[in-house]
Formats: C-alpha cells, structure tokens, sequence
C-alpha cells in the first residue's frame, strides 16, 4: 500500500517535472521549479544543477539555498564529490556527509543541521556519453539506515529529462551565437559602405576609389582615372556607365595608343564617303556611336598634340565633322579618360595641352598600385579562385604559403597579373591544392630574393659594424688603451682611430 502511494507520488513528481522543463525558454527559471519539485514532492532537499563548462562546474540553479551559496558552488573538475560526478560520470551516494572528508561544503549551506542526518545523492546529467552537468540533491534521513537505490533510480530518470533539455537549450543557444556572428559579420561587410560591383578592395584606399564612384557617376561631369596598367582604370570606367544615368545608353571603349597616328581621327570622328582613299562608305567614330552614353578613353596620354584641339572641342561644344565632312554634328557622349602616364609631364613637355589637361582633370580618380595596397590580395586571390574554378569546372583550393609569395611579390602588373597568375594556377594544377610549386617561376623567385635582400640589407651593416668593433676593441685592450698604438696595429691613422672610438662610444673598462 505504501509502495503505491509512493509510486504515485514519483509519477506525479516526474509528470510535474517533465512539464517545467518545457515550460519556458529560461533554463535556469525551469531548473529551478524542479528542484522545487524534488523538495516538495519527493524529500529531496537543497537540489542543484551543476553545469560542466571546460575545466569547471558551477551551479546553475537551486532549490533552498541563498545566491551567496550558489555563488560559491564551483567546482573544478574533480574536485569534492561534484567535481568528481562531473569527470567520472557515475553517480556517487554519501550517505552521511558527516563522515565524508570528501564532501566540501562549499556552498556552507548546511551549518545548521546536523550533519549525520544527511545523505548526498549525486548523479550524472548525462547526454549519450556527455557529461554536461551533475544533479545532486539532499536526503535527510533519522537514525535508522535507508537504502539509497529507490532513490537513484529515480534521480537518474529525472537526470536524464534534465540531460535533454540542457542539451536543446545548449544547441539552441550556439544557434543563437552563430546567428549571432553571421550577423556581425554582415555588419562589417556592410560597413564597407561603398560597393561597386565586380569591383573587389577593402583597403582604405580601395573604399575611397568606391566612394569617388559612387559621387561621380550620377553627374555628367569628365572623369580622368590614373594609376599603373592593371590597376583596374577599364573596370572603374564601366562601373561608372552602369551606375550613371546613361547605364542603357553605349559604352564606347578606344584605346588612343592602339593604333597610328594616321587612322587615329577617323576612327575616333569617323569619315565621309570618299574623304580619302579607301574611305568607300561614310563611317561613324567612336563618339558619334557613344552618343546617349559613355565613351572611355584609354592611354589619353598618347594622343597626338595634333588631334586634340578636335577633342577639346568636342568636349566643350558638344561637336564636331566627320573627317572630310563640312556638316557639324551634335553628339552628347560623357567622356571617362585613362592614362597610365604623367600627364603634367606630358604637359610641361609640349606633348599634352594645358586646356585640354584641365579640361578632364575635372574628376581625377587615382588608383593605387596593389603593392601599396596588400590587404586586398587575400581578397583579390579569392575573388579570381572562384571566378576560375567556376569557368574551369573545378575546385582547386590555394595553400596558404601561397598566399604567402603573394603577399610579398611587388605585382609590376598589378591586378591584371595576380588575375592571370590565380588563372594559370587553377589551369594547371593536377591536384585538389596548388602549392608554391605550382607557381610561375618569376613570382616564386621574386619574392625569395626580395626577402632575402631585405635579410641581407638588415643583417650585412650590423655584421661588418661588428666586426670593426671587436677589431678595435681587441687592439685598445692589446696596447691598455694607448690610441696611436691602436691604430698603428690596425693601419689607421690616429684620428680614424679617434672617429671610431667616438662612433662606437668605446670607453676604457
Ligand atoms: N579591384 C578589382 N577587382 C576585381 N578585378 C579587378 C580589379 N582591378 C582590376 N581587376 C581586373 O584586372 C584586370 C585588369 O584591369 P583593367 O581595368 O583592365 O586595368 P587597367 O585598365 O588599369 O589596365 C581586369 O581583368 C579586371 O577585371
Ligand atoms: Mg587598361
């Protein structure tokens, strides 16, 4: 009859239990209501759940015990009887903590009672073979002997529902941190706050070429973009079409330095039908085509002197004939130059107009060499890996020591060579990896002998100083610091002597 009013008690116990532990996101507010239970229902005084974190396990929740206790309650691994739970595993029954040297008492919360009287049950909250935390609780008995075993049997099973929602909450919560970290993430990408697309550079002087993108496209104004060869003047000018206004209108692209002289106005004006040998229909140029939008200027710097009255005009006045033409022709073409040359040279020399310089220097926009900007290699290597593997059907990963030769190769060409260089390594390599080995020889070199170089030039002075300083030092002490003797055994003179004495701060010990 006990037995079953007992087994009653214990299913209503865990049946209250089990709907705690859904009761809310909060696990420690559902631990706690457990523990509760425990006290309550089944005479298990002063519960707790330790959780285990690394080397340590403190107490998460409690039942009858102040915070100051639950403070306290911190074991490292191994240590006292929880510590011990939480390494080993197995649960551990001290039936009275009065005779346990083990039992720490930490917490202090049992000074008042006398201590024979309590048991400590102390089980696993295992997760398959995880040990995430101890449940432990307090049995007061009288004086006669109780087997502990109904007991454990029972806190096992309650560990056990324990076991699954700290392991939800636990799941849920590194989901929560993840969320977390894309989140962040995201932020920072975003705070990059310029960006242009196909575009790739997060270093500070990349983000400011974005911003001056950003101001110039929607304006009608002349764009100049300068900057070494490859450092991406063509990709900048497009950008700058699709982002303005005119973006369904044509880009025009001409290169000034392509081809003769001769051709040059032609091409870029067109011609009338017989204006010259060969001439066998009337032609459109190039700003006659760009009409509506955007006509890019490559190597402006090579244009002859003689042609660029023509483009001044056509700048300013919006016009121009066709060569052998009399009719003027209207054209509204936005004009992007380039140059990879130094126009006020060009300038101070004769060969480049004054007004037609200032004329496009309305928007300079510079682009620096990547050897100046190093942080966007990481990313540049990322972008082209991709962008080739996509068009190569593969899935070749670059080893970090590659990455490594990057970073300290001076990139003459610039993003056009690391481009062809990620190129040829997707291309070529055999395995998953590229390594070192799979790059061409002039990068690998490269940057061996730049780094050796800079070895040599750090090590070579301070190794010639020191020997020149030993040498002295050995021939003062020889003669006890007489200074013309000195620099007799060294065939200097004594003022040499005196320089170098000065030089090294050498002083008589
Ligand atoms: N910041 C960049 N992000 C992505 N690709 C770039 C970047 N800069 C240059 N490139 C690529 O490098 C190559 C050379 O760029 P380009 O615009 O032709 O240089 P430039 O006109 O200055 O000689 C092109 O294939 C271009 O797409
Ligand atoms: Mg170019």
């Amino acid at each position: 009859m006990q037995k079953n009013y007992n087994r009653t008690i214990e299913l209503t116990a865990l049946y209250e239990i089990s709907k705690l532990l859904g009761s809310s996101l909060n696990l420690r507010q559902n631990l706690r209501g457990v523990m509760r239970v425990l006290a309550e229902y089944l005479d298990m005084n002063r519960g707790t759940v330790s959780l285990r974190s690394n080397n340590e396990v403190s107490i998460l929740a409690a039942h009858g015990m102040s915070e100051e206790e639950i403070k306290r309650g911190r074991y490292r691994l191994g240590e006292g009887i929880i510590g011990r739970v939480a390494k080993l595993g197995t649960p551990i029954v001290i039936p009275n903590i009065g005779d346990e040297p083990l039992f720490l008492n930490k917490t202090g919360a049992r000074e008042m009672i006398r201590k024979e009287n309590i048991a400590f049950l102390c089980v696993p909250i295992k997760f398959k073979n995880e040990v995430l935390g101890v449940l432990s609780v307090d049995r007061l008995f009288g004086a006669k002997n109780i087997s502990f075993e109904e007991d454990l049997r029972l806190l096992k099973i309650i560990s056990s529902l324990i076991a699954q929602s700290v392991k939800l909450h636990l799941e849920v919560e590194k989901e929560r941190e993840a969320m977390q970290e894309e989140k962040e993430r995201l932020r920072q990408q975003l705070k990059s706050k310029y960006k242009v697309e196909n575009i790739i550079g997060q270093s500070d002087s990349m983000q400011e070429v974005f911003g001056a993108i950003h101001r110039v496209a929607p304006s009608k104004a002349n764009v100049l973009l300068r900057g070494e060869s490859g450092t991406g003047k063509e990709l900048v000018a497009k950008a700058i079409h699709f982002m303005s206004p005119r973006a369904k209108g044509p880009f025009i692209k001409f290169n000034c330095a392509s081809i003769p002289e001769g051709l040059l106005e032609s091409e870029l004006f067109g011609h009338e039908k017989g204006s010259f040998t060969g001439a066998m229909a009337m032609r459109k140029g190039r700003f006659e085509l760009a009409h509506g939008g955007t006509i890019f200027l490559d190597e402006i710097g090579d244009l002859p002197i003689a042609l660029q009255p023509k483009i001044l005009r056509v700048l300013q006045e919006k016009e121009f004939e066709r060569v052998g033409g009399e009719k003027t022709i209207k054209v509204d073409a936005r004009l992007v130059a380039a140059t990879s040359r130094n126009l006020e040279d060009l300038v101070k020399d004769g060969r480049f107009r004054e007004d037609l310089y200032y004329r496009l220097n309305v928007v300079p926009i510079y682009l620096p060499p990547l050897r100046d900007r190093r942080e966007d290699i990481p990313v540049l290597q990322e972008f082209f890996l991709n962008k080739y593997n996509k068009e190569n059907g593969k899935s070749v990963h670059i080893a970090p020591d590659v990455l490594n030769v990057f970073m300290n190769y001076d990139w003459p060409g610039n993003v056009r060579e690391l481009e062809n260089t990620v190129e040829r390594v997707v291309v070529m390599c055999h395995g998953k990896t590229a390594t070192r080995t799979d790059l061409p020889i002039n990068i690998r070199d490269h940057s061996f002998k730049a780094k050796f170089a800079a070895q040599l030039k750090d090590a070579l002075p301070s190794t010639i100083e020191d020997i020149e300083k030993t040498k002295l030092i050995e021939a003062l002490t020889r003669t006890g610091w007489n200074q013309a003797k000195a620099a007799r055994i060294l065939g200097i003179t004594p003022r040499q002597i005196g320089y170098k004495i000065k030089k090294y701060d050498l002083k008589q010990p």
